[in-house]
């Protein structure tokens, strides 16, 4: 244990001789004695000047620095990368997304082990920086916590409340014809109005509320938007409680039990939140040693209330949710599916959090005695067509089933041609595979195509199934993470464009309605999937990913 009486991480630069090389290097970049003989404090960043999301981090990062300075410890930043889910959307760039959270973890946890720290605090805000980050950090178990730095404001639109997932769907609008040129440039230019993460209750944000709920981020304290003038003093903050963990020598592993992962699946599912969330939860569960199932998802969201009206399902964005009290008035609308006793890394209990936090609004959180909707919107199905489960959330569609036949891709871009030509027909399933972890590599979004579906006006006449994912903005009946995925074998690819399969949310089934022995003797004609990558690091990444089913971590 790292506390107050434990040798500190850098102890022998103070006493050790030999250590005179690297106290040279200290040296170099103005530490002095003092410096490594208190708490050094890892601050990892996913600053990069590629996307909107994570660029606030580099200032901020200096604002954690100063309060881990004024606590009495001796802050030391480092850098890690970022893939933009949104920029890359669409193109074969979007198959880097997943495996970035692999090595943001990998990346912050080779630091912490090349360079002993004392505790560590991550900034975060991109869909993969904020499970990637909670993985290292559960990895390196020291004392430290999550500060998520923050979403993007709203855009305006003639009078509405727009972000990036309006610009994806006019931009399916106007390739139906119902949105002018002129619009869509408009919606272009005014959807994101400044940096931070996007707006909506996408997977940035709900991964921001899942950490607030599983304790790993001080709960509420990284809630203000990115360019909110408040936004320095929090991140201040969280570098002062840092020292205070240290001091404690609260880790991960103490928050984490299983209650705690509840609490996460409880907060998703409250939130409405996207089921990029199932695997990153269960990936994060697996670096914690704690036993998180699909299951665990379907149970706790089907008991779980949507109690919030956000983007994709509803009209609001983290902006206005902050307004009414940011994650702590969820906490506190959602007390009654929550354990309680559990604690954030702040010290606090989910008790004393509820009991702290405001009224829900009636609004952006529903009121206490009508939700938004009577049970969760996330759910598990399984059947003939996926054994291992599959992922659909039903936020933003008030379709549970679809019974129909299927048009068959093995690539995202031939499917979004098809909508796009107009040869989906309404009654129709759209089947996208090989596109999992191991197939596409990299497990991509479908969003240009669940976009063009609704921009035709099909979101309530077609379903799409894959073994892909789906972005948080997507709506529509979207089946996704089907396992096991084409690329290992999954009944997925032996569909044959006409095939009737049937979906029942209700039911939890994923049925495809061809005879047993038919789809034996098609599994005999299988030709082996060849990889579509075979050298770098979408090959060493296809080559060790597991199962969607279970987080798509790698081994
Ligand atoms: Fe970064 Fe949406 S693409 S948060």
């Amino acid at each position: 244990m790292t506390d107050a009486t434990s040798p500190l991480a850098n102890d022998d630069l103070a006493n050790n001789r030999r250590r005179a090389g690297a106290r040279a290097h200290f040296r170099a970049m103005g530490l002095t004695e003092q410096d490594w003989t208190r708490p050094v404090i890892g601050i990892a960043t996913t600053w990069t000047g590629t996307m909107p999301c994570n660029m606030g981090q580099r200032d901020l990062a200096k604002h954690v620095a100063a309060g881990v300075r004024a606590a009495g410890g001796t802050p030391l930043e480092f850098n890690t990368i970022a893939i933009s889910d949104n920029i890359t959307q669409g193109t074969q760039g979007m198959r880097a997304s997943l495996i970035s959270r692999e090595v943001i973890a990998d990346s912050i946890e080779l630091v912490g082990r090349g360079h002993p720290f004392d505790g560590l605090i991550c900034l975060a805000a991109c869909d993969k920086t904020v499970p990637g980050v909670a993985m290292a950090l559960t990895r390196l178990d020291l004392p430290g916590l999550v500060f998520y730095s923050g979403a993007m404001a709203s855009g305006t639109h003639r009078g509405r409340q727009i972000n990036v997932k309006d610009v994806w769907e006019a931009l399916g609008g106007w390739e139906a014809g119902s949105i002018t040129t002129e619009e869509l440039e408009e919606i272009e230019r005014e959807a994101c109005p400044g940096i931070g993460a996007c707006a909506g209750q996408f997977t940035a944000n709900t991964m921001s509320i899942a950490l607030d709920f599983l304790g790993l981020a001080p709960t509420g304290l990284g809630g203000l938007l990115a360019t909110d003038p408040g936004k320095p003093a929090s991140a201040e903050a969280a570098g002062r409680l840092v020292l205070d963990l240290v001091k404690r020598g609260l880790r991960p592993s103490s928050i984490l039990t299983k209650d705690a992962f509840e609490n996460a699946i409880v907060g998703v599912s409250g939130t409405g939140g996207s089921t990029n969330a199932v695997l990153h939860l269960l990936a994060i569960a697996a670096e914690a040693g704690v036993d998180l199932t699909l299951e665990d998802f379907d149970r706790l969201s089907a008991a779980t209330p949507l109690v919030t009206s956000l983007s994709p399902g509803g009209p609001h964005v983290a902006g206005d949710l902050q307004r009414v009290g940011g994650t702590p008035a969820v906490v506190r609308r959602l007390r009654d599916h929550l354990h309680l006793d559990a604690r954030s890394i702040d010290g606090r209990t989910y008790g004393e959090i509820a009991e702290a936090a405001s009224e829900p609004d009636g609004a952006v959180i529903a009121p206490n005695d009508a939700p938004f909707k009577q049970g969760g919107a996330l759910r598990i199905l399984r059947g003939s067509l996926a054994p291992d489960g599959a992922v659909v959330k039903l936020a933003g569609t008030e379709r549970p089933a679809h019974r129909g036949p299927v048009r068959v891709f093995d690539y995202e871009i031939e499917c979004r041609d098809a909508v796009d030509a107009g040869e989906v027909q309404p009654g129709e399933i759209v089947v996208v595979r090989y596109v999992g972890p191991a197939g596409a590599p990299g497990m991509p979004e479908m969003l240009s195509v669940t976009s063009a579906i609704m921009g035709r006006g099909l979101g309530e006449t077609v379903a799409l199934v894959t073994d892909g994912r789906f972005s948080g903005a997507t709506r529509g009946l979207m089946i996704g993470h089907v396992t096991p995925e084409a690329a290992h074998g999954g009944p997925i690819a032996l569909l044959r464009d006409g095939d009737i399969v049937s979906i029942d949310a209700d039911a939890r089934t994923l049925e495809v309605e061809v005879a047993a022995d038919e789809l034996a003797r098609r599994a005999a004609e299988l030709p082996a999937f060849v990889p579509r990558a075979t050298s770098g690091v979408f090959a060493k990444y296809a080559r060790s990913v597991g199962s969607a089913s279970q987080g798509a971590v790698t081994r």
